[in-house]
């Protein structure tokens, strides 16, 4: 079902979304398996799409952190906003990652803990890039972790530009293959 969803919002938007698949279960496992489940009390997601990174960080948080979710198609923002209608200090954001300072400042919240992404920065213009990972250097703790997957390590000078340290790890068993990133200033 997720998958008829997303094959038809690539082939409406194929810059945005990125990828004709959902990531894999592995993939997703990968993205949240390095989360301090227990000291964090804010976390970003950037494009959840169908949800799988939302699904499992869900699972794994305390009920008191603060999830924050923020997906730009509506069509995956109405699935989401059924999928995880019950789910406690879950909130869902239909916008553009590039205007999450508004939202963190209606719910006072400053710093965070954890950005996952699941952003297509390979195909999204420079400029919102660069405006989307700018907030994310801003709002990180001194030691949070903006954690992404890319296919290719095509935008590795981008990252670099913003984290000084950065771990990857190549995850086979995706389609296509992905890289994960672990990113602190
Ligand atoms: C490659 S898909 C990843 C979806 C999901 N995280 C996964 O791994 O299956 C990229 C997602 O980012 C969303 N997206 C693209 N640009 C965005 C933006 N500026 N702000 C928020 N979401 C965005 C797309 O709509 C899509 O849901």
């Amino acid at each position: 079902m997720d998958v008829k969803y997303f094959i038809k919002q690539y082939v409406k938007n194929p810059r945005t979304v990125g990828a004709i698949a959902p990531s894999s279960e592995k993939l997703a496992c990968k993205m949240v398996e390095d989360i301090n489940f227990i000291n964090a009390t804010c976390i970003i997601e950037y494009g959840p799409g169908t949800g799988v990174f939302t699904e499992k960080i869900l699972n794994k948080k305390k009920d008191s952190t603060i999830f924050i979710a923020i997906e730009y198609n509506s069509v995956f923002y109405r699935l989401l906003k059924e999928k995880f209608k019950h789910e406690k200090n879950f909130i869902l954001i239909n916008d553009s990652a590039e205007n999450l300072k508004k939202y963190l400042n209606k719910y006072n919240i400053d710093k965070v803990d954890y950005v996952v992404s699941g952003l297509p920065f390979a195909s999204l213009p420079d400029a919102m890039s660069k405006k989307i990972l700018d907030i994310t250097k801003d709002i990180l703790k001194s030691n949070g972790e903006f954690i992404t997957f890319q296919y290719s390590l095509f935008k590795m000078r981008l990252f670099r530009m913003y984290f000084e340290r950065i771990k990857k790890k190549k995850v086979f068993l995706n389609l296509p293959p992905a890289y994960v990133l672990k990113c602190k200033s």
